[in-house]
């Protein structure tokens, strides 16, 4: 039995030294230790020794016992520490690789333009306003002093949906909508942009769908000498002080008179970028304000025409065609 006991002890603290992962530890205790183990087995048959032997076997046992127990312990630590080494260093993260590149975007310049604007006539102390793109043909022309026979609608090109749905042609749609909403209130003072759409063959200048920044004063006693004042301290502001500009007579049928303004260039000569006038006394009527008390003026400004003279583009297309290269230009406008 001594032989037995010794053998077993000899044989066990070899597997447990031997033993690579927790799992057959706890395997290995089972087989030595448990109840069913080999340790219980030999202990099991104390019952056919001497009086004299039982002791000396007894403490022998105990003695085994003793050993497995501590080599057990001690082989679960260094394997529970191994373990966890091996875990941190395969889940080790190098902080100094390079990262996936986020490449922020940056302004369009259409809407960079639309965003100055915007803040130039706000300090001016006017409001935004905003109206549809699919628009009722009562308020892209009628109210306009625009009815149905009038020649010069033929001066916008129009993509009609039904004879009384349209894409809006201008922003000036939005003047009665806005008139109308204000319930005869003054002073009207607002700008209103957005995107237009006229029949038109695409090409360098010209694009079918395009931006317009509206703006409408009424008041009482509004002069075309404010409209002018108005905006030349837009051009200035967006194109610098010594900008020159030039108001030529011309004919819109909602403004008597009527005027496009032309800013100078020194190589492309003079571009035209807006048409204004003081608000036809008809169209005010139309919106409920009596015109022997108010009046007011109203421009339209082509947003695609001030961003090309500012930033020096050469084709109106860039504007739309979402070339990264072209849209990488403006990171710090
Ligand atoms: N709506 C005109 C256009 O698109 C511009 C304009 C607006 C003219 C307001 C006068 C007053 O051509």
């Amino acid at each position: 039995m001594r032989e037995r006991l010794e053998s077993l002890r000899t044989e066990a603290l070899q597997e447990i030294q031997s033993a690579t992962e927790m799992e057959l530890i706890k395997e290995l205790k089972v087989k030595y230790l448990g109840k069913k183990g080999e340790l219980t087995a030999v202990l099991r048959g104390m019952g056919s020794l001497s009086a004299e032997e039982r002791p000396v076997i007894g403490g022998l046992a105990n003695e085994v016992r003793a050993a497995l127990e501590t080599a057990f312990a001690q082989k679960s630590e260094s394997l529970e520490t191994e373990e966890l080494e091996a875990k941190l260093q395969s889940e080790t993260i190098d902080v100094t690789l390079p990262g996936a590149s986020l490449e922020p975007g940056s302004i369009h310049p259409l809407h960079s333009v639309i965003e100055q604007i915007e803040d130039i006539f706000i300090g001016m102390g006017f409001e935004i306003a905003e109206g549809p793109e699919v628009e009722l043909d009562h308020y892209n022309f009628e109210m306009l002093n625009l009815p149905k026979d009038h020649p010069a609608r033929d001066m916008q090109d129009s993509f009609y949906i039904t004879p009384e749905i349209l894409l809006r042609t201008h922003t000036s749609s939005v003047q009665g909508r806005t008139l109308l909403a204000k319930e005869g209130e003054v002073p009207v003072r607002i700008i209103m942009p957005g995107k237009v759409y006229r029949r038109d063959d695409d090409d360098a200048t010209h694009s079918h769908q395009f931006t317009q920044i509206e703006g409408l004063v009424v008041d009482r006693g509004v002069s075309m000498g404010e409209l002018k004042g108005v905006l030349l301290q837009l051009i200035q502001k967006m194109f610098g002080p010594d900008t020159e500009v030039r108001l030529r007579p011309s004919y819109f049928p909602f403004t008597e008179p009527s005027v496009e303004v032309d800013i100078y260039h020194p190589e492309k000569g003079w571009l035209e970028i807006l048409g204004a006038g003081m608000v036809h006394p008809r169209v005010l009527e139309k919106a409920g304000y009596d015109s022997e008390r108010y009046t007011g003026f109203a421009f339209g400004l082509g947003v695609e025409r001030v961003a090309m003279l500012k930033y020096d583009i050469d084709d109106i297309r860039h504007l739309y065609n979402n070339d990264l290269r072209f849209l990488r230009q403006f990171k710090s406008v």
